[in-house]
């Protein structure tokens, strides 16, 4: 496994394997690298010839009284588990190497940004898609990886991908989780121990919410049990907790297929976030 940390070095691979005609699989990760992230990686290893991992704290999608600062890193120990699942390439760039100038251009992501993560987080969804839009350019994918984990993250990415243009195909895995139901997280190392014990709540909440719609098709009424029980269960701070239609973000309505319930929970002063998605059939 090679580690690079310009885009020369990178662009050298990259044009190494299209010369060869190998299939490329990028996994866009900020490091830190838990399970989810493993998943990932397995599944691009199973579909590519060449896997290549990003490790970025991406500043530009952190608010100012974000994490950015505090983010785990620890490239050494992402190295290492990395190597375990067969990642070929892991591209570690400096915040310099990723933005040497702003030539104020930016990409802004649109309506389904401006609810659940994109309220709480304005111009989050913007920073995403500018890294996410670079790393393609980069990497020259056939295919990218993405957790189900960020659910509107990746319903935003695919709306660039189409309208944008971009030649590749998005692949998104199911939401890995710890054997109490917790969703895998970077962030979960922010976590006290009694905050560790309340956390898996969020998930049980989303399983209440999900039974009790598809019993009575109310979901109102599944959202008020849903939010009853982390407000019993937990000392968390609901940030939200809503049903809406997946990948397009609105009203569930008659018509709707796909069905999102997602949560975002500050635990203490760490925000976890979680979801289920689910076809109505
Ligand atoms: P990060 O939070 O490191 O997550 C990298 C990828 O791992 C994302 O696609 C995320 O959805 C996925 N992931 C995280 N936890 C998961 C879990 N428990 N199960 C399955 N997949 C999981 O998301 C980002 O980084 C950044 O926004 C990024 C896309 C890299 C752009 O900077």
């Amino acid at each position: 496994m090679k580690v690079v940390k310009t885009i020369a070095e990178l662009k050298t691979i990259v044009n190494k394997a299209k010369e060869n005609r190998h299939s490329i699989g990028l996994v866009p990760t900020m490091g830190y690298l838990h399970e989810g992230h493993l998943t990932l990686a397995t599944v691009a290893r199973n579909e590519n010839d060449v896997v290549i991992m990003s490790i970025f704290v991406n500043p530009t999608q952190f608010g100012p009284n974000e994490d950015f600062e505090s983010y785990p890193r620890d490239l050494e120990r992402d190295v290492q588990l990395a190597s375990t699942v067969g990642v070929d390439v892991i591209f570690a760039p400096s915040v310099e190497e990723m933005y040497p100038t702003d030539g104020g251009i930016y990409i802004r992501a649109g309506k389904q940004a401006e609810i659940l993560c994109g309220a709480t987080r304005p111009g989050h969804f913007d920073g995403v898609l500018q890294v996410v839009a670079k790393l393609f350019h980069l990497t020259e994918p056939n295919c990218a990886y993405f957790g189900q984990k960020d659910a509107q993250q990746v319903a935003i990415i695919q709306t660039m991908v189409r309208d944008y243009n971009f030649s590749l195909e998005i692949r998104t895995v199911p939401i890995v989780r710890e054997l109490d139901g917790l969703a895998k997280s970077s962030r979960n190392v922010y976590l006290s121990e009694a905050e560790r014990r309340e956390a898996p709540a969020i998930f049980k909440a989303l399983q209440i919410a999900h039974d009790e719609f598809l019993i009575s098709r109310d979901a109102e009424k599944a959202i008020i049990l849903a939010r009853n029980y982390i407000e019993e269960c937990t000392s968390g701070r609901i940030d939200y907790l809503q049903m809406l239609s997946y990948p397009d973000l609105r009203q569930v309505t008659e018509e709707t297929k796909e069905v999102l319930i997602a949560a975002a929970v500050y635990i203490g002063k760490t925000r976890l976030i979680d979801n289920v998605i689910f076809s109505l059939k």
